[in-house]
């Protein structure tokens, strides 16, 4: 596959996963814990996640860094947040009342992978 297809999934799965997480920061302030909706955004969360590690690490290849034993720092900051929004569905479903601030600091943080992408800083 070509960089531009990867980039074009990789872009394709953020969106899934900024869907995936305004429904289920929703279903947290609304106490929603296990019908339908939260799981059909749970799993798209997953679904998200894997499809950007995929394609992540397939453009990687395209741009010569598949070695981490080269990975200049912005790469590594993309993982650490990669990680950030894996794990951060436990704290969105344990601890409601981050809802509110992480409806806004999640997509700042998306907007921080997608400038050190684009950067490279
Ligand atoms: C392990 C995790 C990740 C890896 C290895 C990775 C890797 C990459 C690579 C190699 C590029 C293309 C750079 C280029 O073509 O010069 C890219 C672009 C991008 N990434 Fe990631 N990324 C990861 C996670 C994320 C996350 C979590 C987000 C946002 C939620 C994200 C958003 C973007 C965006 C918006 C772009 C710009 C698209 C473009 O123009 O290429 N990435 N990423």
């Amino acid at each position: 596959m070509s960089l531009a297809a990867y980039r074009v999934i990789h872009v394709l799965s953020t969106m899934l996963l900024f869907t995936a997480l305004g429904g289920l920061l929703l279903a947290s302030r609304a106490g929603v814990q296990n019908d339908a909706s939260r799981k059909l955004a749970g799993m798209t969360h997953g679904i998200a996640l894997i499809l950007i590690l995929v394609s992540g690490f397939g453009a990687l290849a395209k741009i010569g860094l598949s070695n981490p034993g080269i990975w200049p720092a912005w790469l590594w900051l993309k993982v650490l947040i990669w990680l950030v929004f894996g794990g951060i569905i436990v704290l969105i479903r344990r601890a409601p009342r981050f809802a509110a601030i992480l409806w806004w600091v999640l997509p700042l943080l998306g907007g921080a992978a997608a400038y050190l992408a684009i950067y490279k800083p």
